[in-house]
């Protein structure tokens, strides 16, 4: 017999604010027959973020999205305090995109006691953003493998704008033998170029005329190193064009291996062309295929 609380009966958004109920909600939907897809963030939603529910309802997956903005991903000299929050207009977003979960827990409810445990994974955190933000990717692994745990999905959605994240978190999956896949989603674009970002939000009129040339320069960079160019001059040249159009400072922009990181002199295979620039106070990071 269903209750006349059980979820699967209504359409809407269930807003759970435990593990417990969090299990609760995932298992009636289980018991009804229904596959599950979890979509991690930290709130601030915007068409990226829905871009990976819609992933989850075109595989016919039940859409969990949790929102926690998980303070062991942060360093020290980092946005967690000015990070944006507004817990009533993404659970409208979500409602209006067909989610059908959205966990949103306490950092209490998330780290109860002390923590005496981490999830570190090495090699593909050594590059790129991995010694510019240490102990980030250790957060993002640790607070992604608790959540994968409290909500046990079929699927987990990731962008590929956070390029080096989803290595991570396919390399963790794949080293613990977690049950799930890990599906990355292309990264969805303002109309000019600019990957969305809720940190897009820090940058002033000026600023967000200037961020539009890093899509530029990546691009720039693709079509180089595609023709043959050398990964060196042709991110050479374009980190000289995004200071002469106004960016602060280039904290990388490199050609890597597509799935291993490594830097690259000549595109053969798969490859990336990734980049972490600073305008003001924001920090941007984008990456394309090459
Ligand atoms: P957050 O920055 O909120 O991003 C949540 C998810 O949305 C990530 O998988 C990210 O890659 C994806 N995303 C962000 N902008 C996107 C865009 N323009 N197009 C497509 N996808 C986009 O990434 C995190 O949160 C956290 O590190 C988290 C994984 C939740 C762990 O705390």
């Amino acid at each position: 017999m269903k209750s006349s609380n059980d979820p699967t009966l209504e359409q809407g958004l269930a807003v759970v604010r435990t593990v417990a109920d969090l299990r609760r909600t995932v298992a009636a939907f289980r018991k009804a027959g229904r596959t599950v897809g979890l979509v991690p963030t930290m709130g601030a939603l915007h068409e990226g973020h829905i871009s990976l529910v819609k992933g989850a309802l075109e595989r016919g997956d039940i859409p969990v999205t949790s929102i926690f903005v998980n303070p062991t991903q942060f360093g020290p000299n980092e946005d967690f305090a000015a990070y944006p929050r507004d817990e009533q207009g993404d659970f409208d977003k979500l409602r209006d995109a067909g989610c059908r979960i959205v966990f949103a827990p306490s950092k209490d409810e998330m780290y109860p006691g002390q923590q005496l445990t981490t999830v570190t994974v090495t090699g593909i955190t050594d590059g790129l953003c991995g010694p510019l933000r240490p102990g980030h990717f250790q957060g993002v692994a640790t607070v992604v493998s608790k959540l994968l745990l409290m909500a046990m999905p079929d699927r987990a959605f990731f962008g590929e704008k956070d390029y080096q994240q989803l290595q991570v978190i396919k390399r963790m999956v794949r080293d613990l033998s977690m049950p799930f896949e890990i599906v990355g989603m292309p990264t969805v674009r303002e109309a000019d170029g600019l990957a969305m970002s809720s940190r897009n939000r820090y940058m002033n009129p000026t600023e967000r005329a200037v961020a539009t040339g890093l899509y530029r320069e990546l691009n720039a960079v693709a079509k180089a190193v595609r023709a043959g160019a050398s990964c060196t001059a042709a991110t050479a040249e374009a980190s000289k064009a995004l200071l002469a159009g106004g960016f602060d400072k280039i904290e990388y922009l490199t050609v890597v291996d597509a799935e291993s990181l490594e830097p690259l002199e000549k595109v053969s295979g798969p490859a990336r062309v990734i980049a972490a620039v600073r305008l003001g106070r924001t920090r941007l990071i984008d990456n394309i295929a090459a």
